[in-house]
């Protein structure tokens, strides 16, 4: 059985990884900071799962509980999700992401490189492509300029690691997420964003449930069928499973190369409009909302070709972007 290091593993998408991988049969030990997740995840996932993963609290910019940790811990594979995500929060504290970010992602990768660990899977976005020429967005598209200090730890995580697997011969895989949304069905885990929410669903369930007045719809002058921004909105159950598949890939030694990357979207791009009338569709919920100007640094449109994702991965999305919206507003109704 290979042990695998999920960081950030009680942080939303890194719980569902984690149960994804229990459920695959991998022994999961998680470092956490829990500086923007509890510890409750824990015990919730282990009711799902029936297996308590072991867990650590560790801030990995400390890079002397890093080394310790790989001195008292033997994983086979590190999945890094532990990353501060706020992309208007990173303008306003550039130092602080490149410290978390970027400072994280060496360490461990020093640890790596010095055991001989050689699977790593690295959290990337769609953002590294900012408004790309074409749509669909496939895996040639160019990566443009960041557009926020956020978008910018992605593009140069990507380079650290890329470089690093040359030059040190180990393997890795970024998958480049789209929009990712929902909860599980169990609804024991799921998104549980500080303060007002930036997402647009955790905004429409807060607003569905009575605790915003109303949802703002940033912008009905795009060039799209209806005028609001398009995006690629993936369950998260369906984006946890790609982790495994890429794992799995590098695990067998299926990859092509040191290091891979892959979109990681359901290929349908939906418009904010679109997003609504589903949600008011799946929930019966009638929802408040006000049509107002654009949110600066928004991009008109993005949405994943998954082609080199599906067949390279073998995987697919499963789920509906319904399904995704009733399972946020079932999380949202249990808050
Ligand atoms: C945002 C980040 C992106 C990050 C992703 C992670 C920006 C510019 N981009 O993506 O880098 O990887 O989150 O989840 O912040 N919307 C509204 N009203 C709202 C909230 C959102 O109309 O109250 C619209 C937005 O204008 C956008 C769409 O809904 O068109 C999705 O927004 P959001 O959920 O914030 O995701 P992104 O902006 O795509």
């Amino acid at each position: 059985m290979k042990k695998i290091l999920v960081t950030g593993g009680l942080g939303f998408i890194g719980s569902h990884t984690v149960v994804e991988l229990q459920n695959k049969g991998f022994e999961v030990v998680i470092i956490d900071d829990l500086s923007n997740s509890k510890i409750d995840v824990l015990e919730n996932i282990t009711e799902i799962t029936g297996i308590k993963p072991l867990f650590h609290e560790i801030d990995l910019r400390v890079k002397a509980d890093v080394t310790s940790f790989f001195d008292t811990n033997k994983v086979d594979g590190v999945i890094h999700f532990a990353a501060f995500k706020a992309v208007g929060e990173s303008i306003q504290k550039p130092l602080a992401y490149y410290e978390n970010n970027i400072g994280s992602l060496v360490y461990l990768l020093q640890e790596m490189k010095n055991r001989n660990i050689d699977h790593f899977i690295f959290c990337s976005s769609c953002t590294v492509y900012g408004q790309a020429d074409a749509l669909p967005i496939n895996e040639n598209a160019p990566v443009k300029k960041a557009e926020s200090t956020y978008g910018n730890t992605k593009q140069i995580g990507e380079e650290i690691i890329a470089e690093s697997c040359k030059a040190y011969n180990m393997n890795a895989i970024a998958l480049r997420y789209f929009n990712p949304i929902g909860a599980h069905e169990s609804i024991k885990i799921g998104e549980l964003p500080l303060g007002v929410p930036q997402n647009l669903i955790p905004f429409i369930t807060q607003t569905a449930a009575g605790l915003r007045k109303e949802l703002s719809v940033f912008g009905a002058d795009y060039d799209t069928s209806d005028g609001t921004a398009v995006r690629d909105y993936i369950h998260v159950v369906d984006l946890a499973k790609a982790h495994i598949a890429a794992l799995e890939r590098l695990i067998n030694k299926k990859n092509k190369a040191n290091f891979e990357f892959f979109n990681v979207g359901t290929g349908i791009g939906s418009s904010v409009l679109e997003v609504i009338t589903a949600f008011e569709k799946a929930t019966g919920k009638p929802l408040n909302y006000k049509i107002v100007g654009r949110r600066e640094g928004d991009i008109v449109a993005a949405y994943a070709d998954t082609t080199i994702a599906n067949k390279e991965l073998n995987w697919k999305t499963e789920k509906s972007l319904e399904a995704a919206l009733a399972a946020a507003w079932k999380w949202q109704q249990q808050q």
